[in-house]
């Protein structure tokens, strides 16, 4: 993994003032996971009156969050929460979106902004899709407003969900959490009174079972720790060719190795087989691992091509239907599918046509599985990563990888564990709500924004 030199140096007392000076990119430190830290450290702020914000803020005191109507000019503010829910037409973002607005000069450093929204797809009603889908230009545009390493999201509630289903309290938590560090300008959809909230935070994943295909290295590698530190055992996937690096990693972890070439027919049998000799259960299955092989379409061929739609969709679909015919795919809580796709397969990418294609594949396919999923009260997504600093970032030429890592609104490149907390989110208990999605991971990547 490349060293990001500059927002080291921007870090210091010196980097910040010559950056200001000079109207550089100011990159935060970011706050992310810490053991034992609190979900949020200062007040929150709930604005707007609606049944929702008083769900909200009833949630939030019972996680011990000093949760406030108001505050005083001079008091510092580590998060809003701005209810948008009840609003009806455009005209009636005015009070919240002000009174927000008003707190934004007061944020930590780190702070969080949640909008609360109902589905502007819900509603067949002109006025109020407007309204709705008001919110969603207002969160989008505030999160390239935000300093200090602060994000902006959204959680869209469905159209008769009440507030104090479990995953809207999934959705809250994980975005005011350093998980959600690399989430910005995104919306969390909670659809369904699926989910279940854990009885200790700090291990949401307390036993259950977890595959994670390409776990040798990289973003997998994160994937399988992610999930082992939140309390699943798991079973790492990956080619026998990457057979020690795989090793280590299930070492590492207290898990075990399956060396397996995940395009094999019969890849989802012997996973299953795996995990019934292993565990005799099967939750969570991350299908993480993905290949490149860039050209530009003009000079692609069958050997660049067929592999890159091989291993990064057809695998999973092959996966998914052996997981979908068995019975030890239930999951305690419902089980749960969390794809890998890419912000190539939103915006598309020179050189990436075959990627890209596999990319928005995943999305569709997520989009289409839900239902099926749903038939078990599992869940399926996809979380689509933006420039992340890996190995294979690493060997993008300095000047374009300079630059790729400062076009979002964080001004830097996610980690691996970003990515890996979104996923370890979206495969636990309290995210049964949301199904079909894709999330980006991508600090608000300005490509295919
Ligand atoms: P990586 O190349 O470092 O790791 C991929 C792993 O998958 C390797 O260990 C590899 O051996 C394994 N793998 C490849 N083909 C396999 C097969 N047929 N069977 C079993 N294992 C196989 O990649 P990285 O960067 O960690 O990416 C992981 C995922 O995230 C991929 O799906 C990638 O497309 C996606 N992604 C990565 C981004 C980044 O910035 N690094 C950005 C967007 C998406």
């Amino acid at each position: 993994m490349a060293r990001d030199l500059y927002t080291d140096f921007a870090a210091t007392k010196w980097g910040k003032q010559l950056t200001s000076q000079l109207g550089l990119p100011q990159p935060a430190r970011l706050r992310r996971y810490r053991a034992n830290a609190p979900l949020v450290e200062g007040p929150v702020v709930v604005v707007g009156q609606s049944a929702a914000s008083d769900h909200l803020a009833t949630q939030l005191v019972s996680w011990g969050v000093d949760v406030r109507r108001q505050v005083g000019t001079r008091e510092k503010v580590a998060a809003v929460i701005a209810c948008f829910d009840t609003v009806a037409s455009p005209s009636d973002l005015a009070e919240p979106a002000l009174a927000t607005g008003g707190l934004l000069k007061q944020l930590k450093s780190s702070a969080r902004v949640i909008t609360v929204l109902r589905d502007p797809q819900q509603t067949e009603d002109p006025a109020k899709r407007a309204g709705r889908s008001a919110v969603t230009g207002l969160t989008r545009s505030l999160a390239h407003e935000m300093r200090a390493g602060g994000t902006a999201n959204g959680i869209v509630l469905g159209e008769d969900l009440e507030a104090s289903a479990p995953g809207v309290a999934g959705a809250l938590r994980f975005l005011l959490s350093g998980r959600s560090a690399f989430v910005s300008g995104q919306f969390l959809s909670v659809d369904t009174v699926n989910g279940v909230l854990p009885e200790d935070w700090a291990a949401p994943l307390r036993g259950q079972v977890a595959v994670v295909t390409g776990a040798a290295r990289g973003i997998g590698a994160s994937i399988a720790r992610t999930l082992h530190r939140d309390g699943a055992r798991v079973i790492a996937v990956d080619v026998p060719a990457a057979g020690e690096q795989l090793a280590q990693v299930a070492n590492e972890i207290g898990g075990t190795a399956l060396q397996l070439d995940i395009t094999a027919e019969d890849a989802g049998d012997r996973i299953l087989e795996h995990a019934a000799g292993y565990a005799g259960r099967l939750d969570i299955v991350v299908h993480n691992a993905g290949i490149t092989r860039d050209k530009l379409l003009a000079n692609m061929d069958r050997s660049r091509w067929e592999p890159v739609i091989e291993v990064n969709i057809e695998s999973q679909l092959r996966i998914n239907r052996a997981l979908l015919n068995s019975d030890l795919f239930a999951g305690g809580t419902g089980p749960r599918i969390v794809s890998l796709a890419s912000t190539s397969g939103i915006a598309g990418n020179r050189g990436q046509t075959n990627y890209a294609a596999s990319k928005s594949a995943v999305m569709g396919m997520v989009s289409a599985s839900a239902p099926l999923l749903l038939a078990r009260h599992g869940t399926i997504n996809a979380v689509a990563p933006g420039f992340i600093e890996t190995e294979m970032t690493a060997k993008i030429p300095l000047v374009t990888r300079e630059v790729a890592r400062r076009l979002n609104s964080l001004n830097q490149g996610g980690r691996p564990e970003d990515v890996a907390e979104t996923i370890a989110f979206l495969a636990s208990p309290a995210a049964g709500g949301t199904s079909g999605l894709t999330l980006r991971v991508c600090g608000q990547n300005l490509v295919g924004a």
